[in-house]
C-alpha cells in the first residue's frame, strides 16, 4: 500500500520532510497547505503536489493517509485533533507541543480516532545514538552514573525577528531548551531513563525582546541512582556540536550530533576498534549548531518517516510515538518549573 502523505506548514523543516518522502519507497508527497500561499508554491516548486491555504481541504483527500505537522510548535493541538479525526496519521515536528497539557490533548484525538501518532526527533536514528542504546541495553556500560546534554548553541537575534511565533512562550514554549535543546534532552531520557528530580536557573542573556531562555542549567537526579546535567544555551557563539556524555561503572561513551567521539569499555568487542575508526567521520546528520538548517542534511527525518510509514503499513507503533514524544517536553517543563521556584522539582 502506497501512504500518501501531505504536508501542513511549509516554512523552513518542510522541505527536509518533502526530501525525505520522495526518497522512500511506497510513500508520496501528494498535497501541501499553508495559510500563506506562496510558501506552499515555493515548496512545490521543487517538490510537486498540489496546493491548499486550508488545511481541511487537503484533510479531505482519501489518498492522503498521513500529515507531517510542520507548523509552529504551539499551533499544534487543534490542526493534530481534527486531523485525527479525519482519520489521518500523524507525524508532528519537534516539541510534539509545547506543553504536556496540549500534547495529552493530542495523545487523546489520536487514540478516539484509532491513528497512528509520530514526533520527529531524527537525531534518535543516528548511528551513534543507535549504538549507545544498543550497549545500554547490553549492560555494556555496568551500572550508570552520570548523563549528561550539553547544547552550546548559537541564535542570532535576527533568528529570532525571523517569524512571530519564535522565542513567544505560546508558540515556541520555551528557548534554547525547548526550541533547540530538546533533540538532547530527548536522546538522555532514552539512554538513561525517567527522571526523578530537578534543580535548575534558566536565564535570558544574549538576546532582546524575546520571552523565552537563552541559557538553562539543570541538575538532574534519574530514578536508576545515576545523575547528570543539561546545559543549552542560544547565546554562545560559534555554536558547539550537541554534545552527550553517558557514563556508567564499566564504560564511557561520547556523540556529537549523533556521531560517536568516545566509545571505551572495559570489555571490549572485537567491533569496538571499528566503531572507534569512525571518530574522524563528520555527522551524518548535520548540526544546528549555529544556524537552524543551513547543516542540517534529511537523513535522519528520511530514517524516521520512512519508520513511521512502515509503522502504518504494517499496523504497529512507530520508533517514536507520542507517549515517546511527551517525556521530554515534560522533563523541560520541570526544568522551567524548578527554575522559577528556585526548589527542587519531583516528577
Ligand atoms: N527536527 C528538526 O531538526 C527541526 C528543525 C527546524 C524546525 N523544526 C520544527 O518545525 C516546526 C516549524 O519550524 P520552522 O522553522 O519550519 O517554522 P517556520 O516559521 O519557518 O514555518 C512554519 C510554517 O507554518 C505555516 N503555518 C502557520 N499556521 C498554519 C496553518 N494553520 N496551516 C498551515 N500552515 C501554517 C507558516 O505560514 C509557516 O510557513 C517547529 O515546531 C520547529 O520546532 C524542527
Amino acid at each position: 500500500m502506497e501512504i500518501g502523505f501531505g504536508i501542513i506548514g511549509c516554512g523552513a523543516i518542510a522541505p527536509v520532510h518533502a526530501q525525505s518522502i520522495t526518497e522512500i519507497p511506497g510513500a508520496r508527497l501528494v498535497a501541501v497547505s499553508d495559510v500563506v500561499e506562496r510558501n506552499a508554491r515555493m515548496l512545490t516548486e521543487r517538490y510537486p503536489a498540489e496546493v491548499y491555504t486550508d488545511y481541511r481541504r487537503l484533510l479531505e483527500r482519501d489518498d492522503i493517509h498521513a500529515v507531517s505537522l510542520c507548523v509552529p510548535s504551539g499551533m499544534r493541538a487543534e490542526i493534530a485533533e481534527v486531523c485525527a479525526a479525519a482519520g489521518k496519521h500523524i507525524l508532528a515536528e519537534k516539541p510534539l507541543e509545547v506543553s504536556s497539557e496540549r500534547i495529552d490533548r493530542i495523545l487523546k484525538a489520536v487514540e478516539k480516532a484509532g491513528t497512528t501518532l509520530g514526533c520527529i526527533f531524527q537525531y534518535r536514528f543516528s548511528e551513534g545514538a543507535q549504538q549507545v542504546r544498543k550497549a545500554i541495553d547490553n549492560g555494556r556500560f555496568g551500572r550508570l552514573v552520570l548523563g549528561d546534554a550539553y547544547i552550546k548553541w548559537y541564535r542570532s537575534q535576527e533568528y529570532y525577528q525571523s517569524g512571530a511565533w519564535r522565542g513567544t512562550r505560546k508558540l515556541d514554549g520555551g528557548g534554547a531548551l525547548m526550541n533547540q535543546g530538546v533533540h538532547q534532552v530527548d536522546q538522555l531520557i532514552w539512554f538513561m531513563g525517567k527522571v526523578r528530580t530537578v534543580q535548575a536557573r534558566t536565564a535570558l542573556i544574549g538576546h532582546e525582546g524575546i520571552e523565552v531562555e537563552d541559557l538553562a542549567c539543570a541538575l538532574l537526579a534519574f530514578e536508576n541512582g545515576a545523575m547528570g546535567v543539561i546545559e543549552a544555551s542560544t547565546a554562545i557563539w560559534p555554536g558547539h556540536p550537541g554534545h552527550i556524555e553517558i557514563h556508567g561503572t564499566d564504560g564511557s561513551a561520547v556523540i556529537e550530533d549523533g556521531a560517536l567521539r568516545f566509545w571505551k569499555f572495559q570489555h571490549e568487542l572485537s567491533e569496538d576498534e571499528q566503531i572507534r575508526a569512525s571518530f574522524d567521520k563528520p555527522s551524518e546528520f548535520g548540526t544546528g549548531a549555529g544556524d537552524p538548517l543551513s547543516n542540517l542534511r534529511h537523513e535522519g527525518h528520511r530514517r524516521q518517516i520512512e519508520d513511521f510509514a512502515l509503522a502504518i503499513r504494517d499496523n504497529r507503533p512507530p520508533m517514536i510515538d507520542g507517549e515517546e514524544g511527551r517525556h521530554a517536553v515534560e522533563l523541560i517543563e520541570a526544568i522551567y518549573r524548578a527554575a522559577r521556584t528556585g526548589g527542587t522539582v519531583v516528577l
